[in-house]
């Protein structure tokens, strides 16, 4: 037998001991393992089996797909914010190699949004939202855990309430305050819409628990811990502005601009389906969502998404 095939025998019988599996067992299983093959290890049955119309008009499919390739984006990026985030002490090279591959695929959600804005009839958009309401991508808890997992909370309250708010003294308090709260609730009676209730219902106790989880280790949270040399790394420095502005500026008008034009290509009523108060509701200069504010000088942060 060859000495490395040996060497691997050895290395498998220690790998098994240590677990109490007997080696052979296991090479037995290997003579009757079925090899691999794309779509068994791709799911791509399962993948390309998960786009369901409501409707007959075609170009619903590019809505459904569109925002399926956004959430297994958001899901790609959770992910890497996991590697950075639980990692108790990174170091700067690699918090840097990471945070470059969250904002390359945030750019990529951004650059591609006229895939959207483009890529649909009005016409049959018109028609098929019908069927959707009262649902909205408001409703995506992962674009939520993003926030979450970049900033501190403080940074996600509702500018009205932000100044002197504590946000560790009740989660629950906190969650009831963010940014977003404001499209799902009557501006006078403070009453929550079925759009809130129901992504409430769903995602509330995982959102608290996320939360506590990520205060004290989201991305600004780890940048703070880097040598203090580091924080002032001009480049780094950049990457990290370039991330905050993508997402809190760039990708946001893109999704203006894409909602506008679908929700104002007929006259009279421009109501979103999520029923919000959208044009006032998704503008940064409004929304004030800043991940990392001591990045930005105090002009920049007055003239914030102008
Ligand atoms: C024609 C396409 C789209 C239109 C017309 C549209 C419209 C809207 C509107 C009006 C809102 C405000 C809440 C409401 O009342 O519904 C909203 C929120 C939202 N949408 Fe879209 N949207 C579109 C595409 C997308 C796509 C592709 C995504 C990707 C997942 C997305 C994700 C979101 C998110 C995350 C929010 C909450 C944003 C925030 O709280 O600032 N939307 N959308």
């Amino acid at each position: 037998m060859q000495d490395t095939i040996k060497e691997k025998i050895e290395q498998l019988n220690e790998k098994f001991d240590k677990i109490n599996q007997n080696t052979e067992t296991h090479l037995e299983g290997l003579l009757w393992a079925k090899p691999i093959t794309y779509w068994d290890y791709i799911q791509t049955d399962a993948l390309l089996n998960l786009q369901i119309q409501r409707t007959t008009l075609p170009d619903e499919m590019v809505f459904i797909m569109y925002h399926q390739v956004n959430e297994l984006l958001f899901k790609m990026i959770l992910w890497e914010m996991q590697q950075v985030c639980y990692n108790e002490a990174p170091s700067t090279e690699f918090f840097t190699e990471r945070l470059g591959r969250i904002s390359r695929y945030f750019d990529m959600l951004t650059t591609s949004f006229d895939i959207m804005k483009d890529g649909m009839e009005p016409e049959q958009y018109l028609k098929f939202r019908n069927t959707l309401t009262p649902a909205s991508g408001f409703q995506s808890a992962q674009y939520r855990m993003i926030e979450f997992a970049s900033t501190d909370l403080i940074n996600l309250i509702d500018i009205r309430y932000r100044a002197g708010f504590d946000t560790a003294a009740s989660y629950p308090n906190t969650l009831e305050h963010m940014y977003w709260q404001a499209a799902g609730k009557d501006y006078y009676t403070g009453e929550k819409s079925y759009l809130l209730t129901e992504f409430e219902r769903k995602y509330k106790k995982e959102f608290l628990c996320f939360m506590e989880d990520y205060s004290d280790k989201n991305l600004w949270k780890k940048f703070k811990q880097l040598p203090e040399n580091d924080q002032k790394n001009p480049e780094l420095i950049a990457a990290m502005r370039h991330y905050d502005k993508t997402v809190n500026i760039t990708w946001v008008m893109g999704h203006f601009n894409a909602a506008k034009k679908y929700i104002e290509s007929v006259p009279g009523n421009h109501e979103a389906t999520g029923g919000s108060d959208w044009k006032k509701y998704m503008l940064p200069k409004y929304q004030r969502r800043i991940f990392f504010p001591e990045l930005w000088s105090e002009e920049e942060l007055k003239n914030w998404g102008e």
